[in-house]
């Protein structure tokens, strides 16, 4: 059985792994990797590919950044003759990116089935460009892997055949727990000379955030005031970089900026901090198995497990409100969570079980 599995940006990277590692274990299965280059900067890919143990990709794409269309015209058009060469018997997609819907449609026209990771996800927010790319890419995925309850009930009130649905447990947290050791061993606590559990984590990148001037400045407004109780560490995406300098009002003494960083950096700092400020996905669900407070800085969220049952508490964009979770946070008032269902590091060994029975 051949799959071919696609990645192009940063969050692809962590969910594509544990399956890399698995199809290596089943004799039978050989994977041909495909990079789209959505993200091409070192410390948003090539690092990941080190630190992840992942095999380097058979083709890389290059298509680089531009607006949505473009880029998911440009990932068609490389992609497709890809297809022709190498007739997978699978497309293997992870996740809700450009790269995710662009490869998913390009197999379905060729008839070649799909299998989505992370199917069955809904913000019910359609403003969000990942959204329109779950919808799409599930309504023509042949096996919809699902990470949480909500997924399931989400596709069938969508009206997908029950047989195509699986429950299989979220395979980001497959890499978070192989990874634990190699995470303890990053010495990114003593580079950044913080101490442990006394510092706060911000991370923002969503365009409805930052893209919007007044809503950045409004939590930038809300930062000022935190980092005068604690230290917060704020790597920067490429995407808000470019916009941070046109809004700062405030110099921020105990705001350390650093340079987007590698997955074992990253989770240490996670992992060591009082708290997370967030408006990424993945975070929600890291956070959640780690016992880490998160406040996730959107209006909705497309994992609500993690509000049920672990760390996350949604805060919205309002400054006041910022404040006074983070207050809360620092004070310790969060409750204890516990691990959503089937996050047991065993999701990639799932999927393999479904997919080459
Ligand atoms: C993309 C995904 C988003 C995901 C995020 C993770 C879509 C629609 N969005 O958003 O769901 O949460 O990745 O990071 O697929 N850039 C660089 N270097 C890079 C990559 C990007 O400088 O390696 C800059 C470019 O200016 C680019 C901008 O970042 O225009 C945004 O990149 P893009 O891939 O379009 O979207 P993200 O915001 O990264």
């Amino acid at each position: 059985m051949k799959i071919v599995g696609v990645v192009g940006t940063r969050p692809n990277f962590m969910k594509i792994a544990p399956l890399m590692w698995e199809s290596k274990l089943r004799p039978g299965v050989s994977t041909y990797l495909v990079h789209t280059g959505q993200h091409y900067d070192r410390q948003m890919s090539e690092l990941f590919f080190e630190q992840l143990g992942i095999p380097r990709p058979d083709i890389e794409l290059e298509v680089g950044s531009g607006s949505h269309a473009v880029q998911t015209a440009e990932i068609m058009k490389r992609f497709e003759p890809v297809l022709l060469q190498q007739r997978p018997d699978i497309v293997l997609v992870v996740g809700d990116v450009n790269s995710t819907l662009a490869c998913s449609l390009t197999a379905a026209k060729l008839g070649i089935p799909i299998a989505h990771v992370e199917a069955g996800l809904r913000s019910f927010d359609r403003s969000m460009p990942e959204e329109i790319n779950r919808i799409l890419t599930d309504a023509i995925s042949d096996w919809l892997f699902v990470s949480e309850p909500s997924g399931v009930a989400n596709l069938i009130r969508e009206g997908v055949s029950k047989n195509r649905i699986f429950f299989v447990g979220n395979v980001m947290i497959d890499t978070l727990l192989a990874s634990r050791q190699r995470i303890e061993e990053s010495p990114v606590l003593e580079h950044l000379q913080l101490s442990d559990h006394g510092f706060a984590v911000l991370t923002l990148h969503r365009p409805a955030n930052v893209d919007n001037l007044s809503v950045l400045a409004e939590v930038l407004d809300a930062i000022e005031r935190i980092q005068q109780e604690v230290t917060v560490v704020f790597p920067v995406h490429p995407r808000t970089k470019g916009k941070l300098e046109s809004v700062l009002r405030h110099t921020m003494p105990n705001v350390r900026y650093t340079e987007p960083l590698g997955y074992l950096d990253f989770m240490k700092l996670v992992a060591h901090s009082r708290f997370v400020m967030t408006d990424s996905g993945g975070i929600q669900e890291e956070t959640s198995v780690l016992g880490i407070p998160c406040l996730t800085l959107r209006n909705n969220t497309e994992r609500p497990i993690t509000i049920e049952k672990g760390t996350n508490v949604l805060v919205g964009l309002s400054s006041k409100s910022i404040i006074s979770h983070s207050l809360k946070a620092l004070n310790g008032l969060e409750r204890r969570p516990c691990v959503p269902e089937l996050w047991d590091g065993k999701t990639s060994s799932r999927i393999m079980n479904v997919l080459a029975c």
